[in-house]
């Protein structure tokens, strides 16, 4: 019988993308089943996010409804990994000495290891380590089934924003070589993936050294990847707006495959806050992206990122960011109420807008975000998107469900044959979260070089 594994995962995609290789590393060298009951797994995973207090909370609540099955079943086993544990390592064990592995997010590759020592040794493994970027070079080769990929091409962040405990806990920022993005990229169109996500914390730091001795940035990359046959959409995420150089611009104008879509972090619209958040650009440069980036393609979506109550923000700094929303035009954006990291900068300086002027700020700025996404969403009503259909519908089995350049899941009839392929459907209906369409035509959409 195969020991049956359950992960559950906070934080952001690169924590989803570690989790999936982490099931495609224990099923290849254990034979794992994935189980969605934790009850009745014999191996238990949390991958933890700290990005703020409330994931970071979740953390030992999860693991203390875990335990039970534990006790019920001695030989259980219970890792933590992720950016807490990365924080937090042998500590993790002494708040709850029932979990058996404690792993950083660079370390994911040793798990095997980590699992065959623990059931030796009957006693704890803490591995929190930062080697250089070898993780890829340990795990398998991706496997996918659908049509849509995730691939990582670095590791951690630079930027020391003052707010941030990701460059703590994801350290510093590291590349993969050029080649073996590209020979990962190449083999999941070969398997039928027709849309790549490059992800990293700042993608837009990407300096992947190249066989010739030289490095490529993010738009050499992106070039590359463009011209790979079968991939017909690239994204990336998550770039910062200060490295939002012409070449991705340019890359912008000239590869169709890169998709009208963009997340671009902001974090306020205030100028004394962007400097005090070590972000490095004014309100004016990003404003100029925005219409850069427009100029090039009128019709990109650009989704960013806000944190309101940032210590010392005034009724002025927030009326700046409410300001930068109306003028930037944003899509789907999220945003979040400030929260004091433990080692970072910011949480040196008092915390000291009042909870509920953060709530009241947040409610304000995620309606005017909500409506703003909402009208996007009215706008396609009536026009022909391009789909790339993933799988059947959630809710009707008649239907199948994709996502429009803009990052939109669609639900419209059509035939199970569809899935894989990009097609065009006319938007009927925008809902909350998703829009309905009807298909266009069939076939596949043949892109106008
Ligand atoms: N690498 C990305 C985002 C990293 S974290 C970037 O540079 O933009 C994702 C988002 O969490 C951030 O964009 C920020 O809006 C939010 N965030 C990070 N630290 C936070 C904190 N201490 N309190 C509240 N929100 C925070
Ligand atoms: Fe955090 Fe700033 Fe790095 Fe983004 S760029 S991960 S917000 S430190
Ligand atoms: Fe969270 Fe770590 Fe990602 S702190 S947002 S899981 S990099």
């Amino acid at each position: 019988m195969p020991r049956k594994l359950h992960i559950r995962t906070f934080g952001c995609q690169m924590n989803e993308h570690d989790s999936t290789r982490m099931v495609d590393l224990l099923d290849s060298a254990l034979g794992v089943e994935c189980t969605e009951d934790p009850a009745e797994a014999d191996i238990l995973l949390l991958n933890t996010c700290s990005v703020r207090e409330k994931p970071q909370e979740k953390v030992f609540s999860e693991l203390g409804r875990w335990r039970p099955f534990k006790e019920a079943r001695p030989g259980t086993l219970i890792g933590v990994g992720g950016c807490v544990a990365q924080q937090e390592g042998e500590r993790i064990r002494r708040r709850a000495p029932y979990v058996d592995l404690v792993f950083g997010p660079q370390t994911i590759h040793r798990l095997p290891e980590m699992i065959a020592a623990a059931e030796r040794e009957r006693s704890g493994v803490v591995d929190v380590d930062f080697p250089e970027i070898e993780k890829f070079d340990h795990l398998p080769a991706p496997r996918v089934e659908k049509a849509r990929a995730f691939v990582t091409i670095m590791e951690g962040c630079d930027k020391f924003c003052t707010f941030c405990v990701v460059p703590y806990t994801r350290g510093r920022e590291l590349s993969r070589p050029f080649d073996d993005v590209l020979a990962e990229c190449y083999e999941l169109a070969q398997q039928g993936v027709r849309e790549v996500t490059l992800l990293g914390q700042n993608v837009n730091g990407y300096r992947g050294a190249m066989e010739d001795g030289t490095e490529a940035d993010l738009g050499l990359l992106l070039y590359y990847l463009a011209g790979i046959e079968g991939l017909d959409r690239l994204r990336f995420t998550t770039s910062h707006p200060n490295e939002f150089g012409e070449g991705l611009i340019e890359a912008f104008a000239e590869l169709p495959e890169l998709v009208s879509h963009l997340h671009l972090p902001v974090q306020t619209g205030s100028d004394r806050l962007l400097a005090r958040m070590h972000r490095n650009h004014t309100r004016a440069e990003f404003l100029d992206k925005v219409e850069r980036l427009r100029t090039v393609r009128p019709d990109m979506s650009i989704g960013s990122d806000f944190i309101v109550g940032f210590p010392g923000e005034t009724d002025e700094d927030f009326q700046d960011t409410l300001d930068l929303v109306a003028e930037a035009d944003l899509d789907h954006s999220f945003s979040f109420k400030y929260s004091p990291r433990p080692g970072t900068l910011a949480a040196e300086v008092p915390d000291d807008v009042p909870e509920a002027v953060k709530q009241e700020r947040l409610t304000i700025l995620q309606n005017r975000l909500g409506q703003q996404t909402m009208e996007k969403s009215r706008a396609l009503v009536g026009r022909e998107v391009e789909v790339l259909v993933e799988g059947p519908s959630r809710k009707d089995p008649n239907e199948v469900m994709g996502r429009t350049p803009c990052n939109r899941i669609v639900n419209f009839p059509a035939p199970e044959e569809t899935v894989g392929s990009l097609v065009r459907v006319t938007v009927t209906e925008a809902l909350p979260n998703s829009l309905r369409g009807r298909l266009s035509r069939e076939a596949a959409v043949e892109r106008a070089v």
